[in-house]
């Protein structure tokens, strides 16, 4: 709290509200009296400034371009730790030491298998269905198979659901891989890490030993620290309100999946990817750009730009050193479209429109590049997100749950419909 109030005038009433102040970042004014003071909401759609909540888990200065979790910054995590680890941070606050990381990698390893009844789920969805769909589905299903861990009052459940969804996250995104390619699912392996057991879960086959690359996997599982989370951005948001009327938590999850999947969040690296393949060769990015900055035209650089970053996204710098990395790696440093993306970003960034309205790359712009790389197909690009995101929205949900302030999320509106009609019957209308 700090000795500052805000005072709000309306016609020749006067009310005050208490400034209070985070850690760091911007005050807040607490308007939770509003209504009761003064009969009136405030207006803010898309929330470009309300803060909906308190939260001590990520931070992010978008105008310095700065991304933190628990303090920790990102090119940190990303660079010097791993996946596991950050996941162990986001939930419990702090770094774990050998031995409390060894036991969380233990336990996360020994609950990577799916109830077997839920492998026949799958074949439930249409051979053609996005593996998105299958996701929101399947993750809303775990309600069904594991009760056990569905009542949010039981500290210890709500621990349980946490580590089942982060084990089996993986499981279930790779399942959906291999059911819309037509291969046979390959069950996790305990000998493996997090992400050397994703990618074989993806890429195994019956037929034939399948060895996981090193460098790879590594690359995956940055790519996963660096969407483990992004503070209250739209499918976090969802998971909270969605958590916050008491619903259990694989469903709070599959919610989030669901807000995830379109393309103005987790679908923009499918879509950076297409954008790029469509633009083709370099010498057709000028005439994209004209379009991106054309008002009568809907075309938008997909990876550019972002709501909260209007300086350089910090998870696109590391992303990017991890796109030459695999390429080098698979002897692909002469990809086109990783000309085209080089290229185009370079020009943008000297453009005077993407300047002057802080449109930089975003992570999508090369993540798309490297999941291709990967051997990932772009319907599973969202899926990967989903995947990295899951531990994000479950730190989140958990802290909302043992906030004793917690009440459910409940907004109100601005109503510009009709006021009291009567009833027309029929033959009147
Ligand atoms: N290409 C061209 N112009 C753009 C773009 C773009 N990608 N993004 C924003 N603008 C322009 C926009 O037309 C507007 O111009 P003006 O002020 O002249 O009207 C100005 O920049 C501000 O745009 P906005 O739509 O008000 O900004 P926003 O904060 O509501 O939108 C965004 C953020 C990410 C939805 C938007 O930048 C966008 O659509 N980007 C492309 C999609 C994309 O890459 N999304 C991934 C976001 S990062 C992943 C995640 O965290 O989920």
């Amino acid at each position: 709290m700090t000795d500052q109030k805000a005072t709000l005038n309306i016609g020749k009433e006067s009310y005050e509200f208490e400034v209070r102040q985070g850690s760091v970042g911007p005050d807040v004014i607490d308007i939770s009296s509003l209504y009761k003071q003064s009969d009136c909401f405030t207006f803010d759609p898309g929330f470009t400034s309300t803060a909906s909540c308190e939260s001590a888990i990520t931070y992010i200065d978008g105008d310095a371009g700065v991304l933190l979790h628990r303090g920790y910054p990102i090119d940190e995590l990303a660079e010097n730790g791993d996946f596991l680890e950050t996941c162990y941070l986001l939930l419990h606050g702090e770094l774990p030491n050998k031995d409390q990381k060894a036991d969380f990698v233990d336990r996360v390893t020994h609950h990577t298998m799916l109830h077997d009844q839920m492998t026949k789920l799958f074949s439930g969805f249409r051979r053609d269905a996005h593996p998105m769909a299958v996701m929101v589905g399947v993750v809303g299903a775990l309600s069904a198979f594991y009760h056990d861990s569905t009542d949010i009052t039981d500290e210890s459940q709500r621990m349980i659901a946490s580590m089942r969804m982060i084990a089996k996250m993986p499981t279930i995104a790779a399942m959906a891989h291999k059911y819309t390619v037509g291969q046979p699912f390959v069950f996790p392996r305990n000998d493996l890490d997090y992400a050397s057991n994703f990618l074989h879960m993806c890429f195994a086959v019956p037929a034939e030993d399948y060895q996981v690359n090193p460098v790879l996997a590594r690359a995956m599982d940055r790519i996963f620290t660096l969407h483990a989370d992004h503070e209250q951005n739209a499918s976090t948001s969802t998971v909270r309100l969605a958590g916050s009327s008491g619903a259990n938590p694989f469903a709070c999850i599959a919610a989030g999946i669901a807000c995830l999947w379109g393309p103005a969040h987790g679908g923009a690296n499918e879509a950076a990817l297409n954008m790029l393949t469509e633009i083709g060769t370099v010498d057709r990015i000028p005439e994209f750009l004209e379009r991106a900055k054309d008002k009568n035209d809907p075309f938008r650089l997909m990876g550019f730009g972002h709501r909260v970053y209007k300086n350089y996204d910090p998870r696109a710098k590391i992303m990017q050193k991890t796109t030459h990395e695999v390429l080098a790696e698979l002897g692909n440093t002469d990809d086109p479209i990783l000309d085209v993306a080089m290229e185009l970003e370079k020009i943008a960034l000297e453009d005077d429109y993407f300047k002057s309205r802080g449109l930089y790359p975003n992570i999508d712009f090369y993540s798309g590049i490297t999941l291709k790389a990967l051997g990932f197909p772009p319907e599973m690009f969202t899926v990967l997100f989903s995947l990295a995101r899951t531990v994000g929205w479950i730190a989140q949900w958990k802290e909302m749950i043992e906030d004793p302030k917690q009440k459910i999320g409940r907004p109100r509106q601005l109503y510009t419909g009709p006021t009291t009609r009567p009833y027309l019957p029929l033959d009147k209308r």
